[in-house]
């Protein structure tokens, strides 16, 4: 059999060259010079004429049919991955370094049985380590490997039932020459494990580093490769963790897993509402709002600063929550309720270290900022739910039965909503203590 070759193949023009190149000749781009492998010439289709006729399924003849799925025994991952592990499934988790993904995957590991831990950081004994952590006593097969070819026959060998790799960043292939982490290894490495994995049905789950930008390191072709992309999330000062899916192909991607880091391994947490809340005093500048995690209601404590501002520019920060919806909603109280936010930094942040993405924690925002600048305690009985617009009116948001409820359960007896209030100074006066 030839020896397979590599090229370093230019990603933005095509140009190819037999070396690495830190600047491509023919379009002038830096560091675009990735290692790919050449298929033998003689497999290449030299016309366009095949003489062979592909098969088309017709939708209508295929019976409706579940994945496959078997329960990792966390509730909370489960739920993140929309009901378990889909056999053949690739999974790659991320998220910043120590914030707990190893942890979480040898928990996986331990949960289940015939697991093959691909260790390819650290060694047997350290894992040895964190599994008595987790689980002492607890057994757990380890491959302490890179060569990704080998790990393939291995897996192809043992037949577990779970493969996790940790991480996909140490994998490398002989048949390139590039050091591992590079693109051009951390791609036909990931390519290689997907053909593994959707021909043996076996799932795996890869963790992936981020980049100090919070990017996946490697290449974005990676997360359109797997099946499902996880990260770990978190304040590292706190112990929350929240596992959320960017995109999964076997499920909804607004779940989020919530977890505390314990000592031993991360804790469900169940009632998340509860826990977010307990640290909760009452102080101007706080409210609470009801959001909504796929199908779960969350209640999530809004803090706000407003300060004397010393810039020219005052400064709007929010943590937690988007920057330019905070913008807009210090216009709209500015404009709209003509209080002087001009002169004054505001500061927001979302407590647990959980991150907003809908509207309805618009009301919430603004009455925490409100209530910072006159420097008035909120009523603390009250949830907050609702949009709030330009106009300075109060927009209806879906399911508000449900926030209702949950903060009926949680003892909250008031909520303010577009149900009974129409604008924001309404609202205002009826929160105000
Ligand atoms: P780790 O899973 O190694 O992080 P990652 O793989 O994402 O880099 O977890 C690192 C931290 O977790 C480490 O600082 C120790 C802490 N930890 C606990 O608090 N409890 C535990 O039971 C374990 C195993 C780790
Ligand atoms: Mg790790």
């Amino acid at each position: 059999m030839p020896k397979t070759q590599s090229f370093f193949v230019c990603q933005q023009c095509g140009f190819r060259s037999n070396q690495f190149l830190g600047r491509c000749p023919e379009c002038g781009s830096w560091n675009s010079l990735v290692e790919e492998i050449e298929v033998g010439s003689k497999g290449r289709i030299l016309s366009t004429k095949s003489k062979k006729v592909g098969e088309i399924i017709q939708i209508s003849d295929l019976k409706t049919r579940e994945f496959d799925r078997f329960s990792t025994n966390l509730g909370e991952f489960d739920r993140v991955l929309g009901g378990g592990i889909v056999l053949g499934s690739l999974v790659l988790l991320s998220g910043d370094p120590g914030i707990g993904k190893s942890t979480l995957l040898s928990q996986l590991a331990v949960n289940l049985q015939n697991v093959l831990y691909v260790a390819g950081e650290e060694s047997a004994h350290q894992i040895k380590l964190r599994v008595d952590r987790i689980k002492s006593g607890s057994d757990l097969k380890v491959l302490q490997e890179t060569d990704v070819d080998l790990i393939i026959t291995t897996i192809e060998t043992e037949k577990p039932s779970l493969v996790i790799v940790d991480s996909i960043q140490t994998l490398e292939t002989s048949d390139l020459s590039s050091p591992p982490g590079s693109v051009g290894q951390v791609r036909e490495s990931a390519h290689r494990l997907q053909r593994l994995a959707k021909n043996s049905h076996i799932p795996i789950f890869l963790v992936g580093h981020v980049t100090k930008e919070g990017n996946i390191a490697g290449p974005k072709t990676l997360e359109h490769l797997v099946d499902v992309v996880l990260t770990l999330e978190g304040d590292p000062a706190s112990l929350f963790r929240i596992l959320r899916s960017n995109k999964n192909r076997f499920g909804s991607i607004d779940e989020v897993g919530i977890f505390e880091m314990g000592e031993s391994g991360m804790m469900e947490v169940k009632n998340p509402s509860a826990l977010f809340l307990e640290n909760k005093i009452e102080a101007p500048g706080s409210s609470v709002v009801a959001l909504i995690n796929g199908s779960r209601p969350i209640l999530v404590e809004i803090q706000a600063l407003v300060t004397k501002s010393l810039l020219p520019v005052p400064r709007r920060m929010g943590n937690g929550i988007d920057n330019n919806r905070l913008q807009l909603l210090v216009a709209v109280i500015q404009k709209r309720l003509n209080l002087p936010l001009y002169d004054k930094d505001v500061f927001v942040n979302v407590t647990g270290g959980l991150r907003i993405t809908e509207t309805a924690a618009d009301l919430g925002i603004c009455l925490a900022i409100i209530s910072s600048l006159k420097d008035q305690i909120l009523d603390s009985r009250i949830v907050m739910i609702g949009e709030v617009g330009l106009l300075g009116e109060l927009r209806g948001v879906q399911r508000i039965s449900q926030r209702t409820q949950e903060s009926k359960k949680l003892g909250f007896t008031k909520v303010i909503s577009s149900d009974k209030t129409k604008t924001l100074s309404q609202a205002i006066k009826l929160a105000l203590k």
